[in-house]
């Protein structure tokens, strides 16, 4: 199953998503059975560690966040199951690079899945301040655990 978390920069929301999900893989010993990447709809911050207040908030819950920046391409829905958006303009940036309804079908929302939170998006934290980036990672990491859950029933059924 592979899995790609998507944002605007690749440096707050989707690197934190990926290393909340990727924590549960190793928690549940499914590392053998996924693929986990994050990318950005921009490129601005191409090749660069996410941001160190991100990181430091991830830090704090026992995750480290180690990607690198890198940009989403139109590749990524041949090579992805799941494409795990955080907002509103991340589906649209992200679905306009496609004509498939297939590929379409594959690109899914994270507040969807952080069903105890009212948001209908993951806040983009870049311009706040610490509230934020512990909203990000709350909404992320419950979002994380349904999404898996699904997950792992589509991998069952296979
Ligand atoms: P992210 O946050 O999309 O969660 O990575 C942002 C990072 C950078 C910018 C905006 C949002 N920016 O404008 O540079």
């Amino acid at each position: 199953m592979k899995v790609v978390f998507v944002c605007l920069g690749n440096i707050c929301r989707s690197p934190a998503a990926e290393g909340v999900f990727l924590d549960l893989l190793v928690k549940k010993n499914l590392t053998d059975h996924y693929v986990v990447d994050s990318a950005g709809t921009g490129s601005w911050h191409v090749g660069e560690l996410p941001d160190a207040r991100m990181r430091e908030h991830a830090k704090k819950r026992g995750i480290d966040l180690k990607s690198r920046s890198r940009q989403f391409k139109p590749e990524d829905f041949d090579l992805f199951d799941y494409i795990v958006v955080m907002d509103k303009s991340n589906y649209q940036n992200v679905t306009a690079l496609t004509k498939k309804d297939e590929n379409i079908e594959k690109v899914v929302e994270m507040a969807s899945y952080a069903k105890s939170h009212d948001e209908n998006e993951v806040p983009d934290p870049y311009y706040g301040g610490d509230q934020g980036f512990e909203k990000v990672l709350d909404m992320v990491t419950e979002g994380c655990e349904e999404l898996l859950s699904e997950l792992e029933q589509k991998r069952n059924q296979r």
